[in-house]
């Protein structure tokens, strides 16, 4: 394992923070050259410092996913820069917690926007170059996109949509090498998870539906399993969503 990634290429969006910061450190400590996408650019550049430390060549590309035409630049950088592609690691997302009545559509079109519209985007870019190196993709949904949860009905309809995009594009792509999988986490302890304010008008009953008696996860334990995914030991894994919620959804 030490190491799988030398000589290969991979993007990691929402590498500013949280799970795509530790997908990026993991995968530099593997060997990777790193294509790092995210709207912060400031987190980017101490996520860019992190990898470095473990010798990864990388490239920070400041970009706003809910933008479509800004979607089309991070694949052509980063293979201009390492000449191939082998993974796309679709980690950045938004989160807009509240009542579903008091959702805007402007917040319900960026959450789409950001969760559904940009990974599709990203794809559609990337996967000449993964074809041609039997690349894989990675989508980071949420748990939310397989069970009900309260407060977060708008997120939880976009990670829906991505596992299924995730699995669609599995079977339309079926014949080529590409790999297409996703990762289905539950709570995690990121800056998503504790920037979060919940006030009493919240009924805790519901608001703690999509949670078990486990200790939260780390961003750490979710970035292995997007690495595993990543990575080509996982030659024989393509089509999957692969819970990652401690049991909640079992
Ligand atoms: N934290 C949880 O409990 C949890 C649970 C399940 C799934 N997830 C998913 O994990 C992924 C990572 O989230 P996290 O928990 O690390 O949260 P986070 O807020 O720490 O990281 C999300 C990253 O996405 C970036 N981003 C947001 N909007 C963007 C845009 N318009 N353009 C470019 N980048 C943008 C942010 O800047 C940030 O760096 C997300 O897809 C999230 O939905 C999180």
């Amino acid at each position: 394992m030490d190491k799988e990634f030398a000589g290969l290429s991979v993007i990691v969006t929402g590498a500013a923070s949280g799970l795509g910061r530790s997908v990026a450190v993991e995968l530099s400590q593997r060997g990777a050259d790193l294509a790092l996408v995210d709207v912060n650019e400031g987190g980017l550049e101490e996520t860019e410092a992190l990898c470095a430390e473990n010798g990864s060549k990388t490239i920070v590309i400041p970009t706003d996913l809910s933008d479509p035409d800004a979607c089309l630049r991070p694949v052509a950088k980063t293979v201009e820069k390492f000449g191939r592609l082998d993974s796309l690691c679709n980690v950045a997302g938004m989160l807009v917690f509240g009542h579903a009545a008091e959702t805007s559509v402007e917040q319900y079109d960026k959450l789409y926007a950001v969760n559904v519209r940009a990974p599709f985007l990203l794809f559609q870019q990337a996967f000449p170059h993964l074809e041609k190196t039997a690349g894989s993709v990675v989508n980071v949904a949420s748990a939310s996109g397989l069970t009900g949860h309260s407060y977060i009905a708008a997120y939880s309809s976009t990670k829906g949509a991505l596992i299924a995009l995730t699995r669609s594009l599995a079977v339309e792509y079926w014949k080529t090498p590409v790999r297409i999988n996703a990762v289905a986490p539950g709570g995690m302890l990121t800056p998503m998870a504790t920037g979060t304010t919940v006030t009493e008008d919240y009924d805790p009953q519901l608001l703690f539906i999509g949670s078990g008696p486990r200790e939260i996860a780390q961003p750490e334990d979710v970035a292995q399993v997007v690495a595993f995914l990543a990575s080509p030991r996982a030659k024989r894994v393509h089509g999957s969503v692969y819970s990652m919620d401690q049991g909640v959804t079992a």
